[in-house]
């Protein structure tokens, strides 16, 4: 069984994939044995306060925003697909952004890839930036880039890899080896949401924090806004820990009952996301009605033999450039009808959505154009529909569109 699986992912080039990772998400976390009713599904806990034994003598759980027992079988289920020691769950990806930066104090360095989710940008620089923190952004897909811009108070190397919206592909051992080698107690976080658990491991891979926004395929339905950090490090999970409570952005106890339930189905979803995204950004690829597109699983994306390196596989993130201008892409993503126009990814639904005015409009005009965030780029999230059926609905409308009187 364990071969057949190795074979999936290594017979296309890719790593194998990680072993028992379908065995662990079902299983890990909710063991049965830890509850008196020997309940095969956790239970929601809704208390926000746990009966002691005598003044400080708990059974593990005092208040619910210091620690909760659906948020620590979340937690424990996450650990394992990440293959760390630790996990946090978090109110939202960007609350865990901001926990994470509170390791650090004003005056210290953050180097940022350059291209990261708009919110993430918007973080960094306006308000990380505005209370000290002294904040640099890089394009961190050129190690020597990366070398140049570390600094003497660099405390921070911070890098999303596939980037959002444009995809590009960042090396983390790459990254990871030049930092430490530079100063070990730098701390290098990657933001694994647009690959999840499944498709990349980056503390396997050197990185020292790993961290989800699992709103999207962590969670995988759309209805959960949640943030994971998962490590190894004993001293930093601590202090995190402590932060987790301190700040007080935990997620309900029913997000995370949502999310575990999500993440048992994390494997069969990203291999269908995977095979249905191939498939589109093919189609796209072929299309003379596209300029160009960027798919880190096709051989034209210029990091495709990166990705195969260091991931498992590919999500059902794809960008595109449509050919025309901004009213093509706008009428086009009016126009679609089993793709909603709408933020977000990483669902079971297919989405599609424009960067420059929707997920990126926070990050400035010139930014976007450096960037390749253009009024043609058009950034699809590819669901777990029928295949035919996801690209008739590219398929008709880009014909409307661009080839009106046809
Ligand atoms: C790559 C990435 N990181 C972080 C975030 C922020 O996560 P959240 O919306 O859960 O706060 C997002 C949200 O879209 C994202 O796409």
């Amino acid at each position: 069984m364990a071969s057949q699986k190795q074979n999936d992912s290594s017979a296309a080039g890719y790593q194998p994939l990680f072993k028992s990772f379908a065995t662990d998400a079902i299983h890990v976390g909710s063991e049965p044995e830890q509850w008196n009713s020997r309940a095969v599904v956790p239970p929601i806990s809704l208390s926000t306060t746990f009966k002691q034994h005598g003044p400080g003598k708990h059974a593990g759980f005092e208040y619910s925003r210091s620690g909760n027992p659906t948020r620590s079988c979340l937690e424990r289920a996450v650990a394992a697909l990440d293959g760390a020691q630790y996990c946090l769950a978090l109110a939202s990806g960007l609350a865990a952004t901001l926990t994470i930066t509170h390791l650090f104090k004003a005056g210290d360095g953050i180097l940022c890839m350059n291209d990261v989710y708009g919110g993430t940008n918007r973080y960094f620089r306006k308000i990380a930036a505005e209370v000290g923190f002294d904040v640099s952004f890089a394009d961190l897909t050129k190690l020597e880039l990366l070398k140049a811009a570390l600094k003497p108070n660099t405390k921070m190397v911070w890098i999303e890899t596939p980037t959002n919206p444009t995809m590009k592909v960042v090396d983390i051992k790459g990254c990871a080896d030049i930092v430490h080698e530079h100063n070990k107690d730098i701390i290098v976080v990657v933001d694994n949401t647009f690959m999840s658990a499944y498709f990349q491991r980056p503390l396997a891979l050197g990185a020292d924090i790993c961290m989800h926004s699992a709103t999207k395929y962590m969670n995988g339905h759309s209805d959960v806004v949640m943030g994971l950090i998962s490590l190894n490090r004993d001293d930093i999970y601590e202090r995190l820990k402590f932060l987790q409570n301190a700040l007080g952005a935990v997620p309900s106890p029913f997000d995370c009952y949502m999310c575990n339930r999500g993440l048992k189905t994390l494997h069969v979803r990203m291999k269908q996301h995977f095979k249905n995204a191939m498939a589109v950004a093919q189609f796209l690829e072929a299309d003379p009605r596209v300029d160009k597109v960027i798919f880190p699983g096709l051989p034209s994306h210029p990091q495709h033999e990166l990705t195969k390196r260091q991931c498992t596989g590919c999500p059902g993130m794809i960008t595109f450039y449509i050919k025309g201008k901004l009213e093509h892409a706008s009428t086009f993503l009016s126009s679609l009808k089993l793709f909603a126009l709408a933020e977000s990814l990483g669902g079971y639904e297919s989405l599609a959505e424009h960067p420059a005015i929707m997920t990126h409009a926070s990050v400035s005009e010139n930014e976007r154009k450096e960037l390749g965030i253009s009024d043609t780029l058009i950034r699809l999230s590819v669901g777990l529909e029928d295949e035919e059926d996801i690209i008739a609905d590219l398929d008709q409308w880009l014909l409307k569109i661009c080839y009106p009187r046809n």
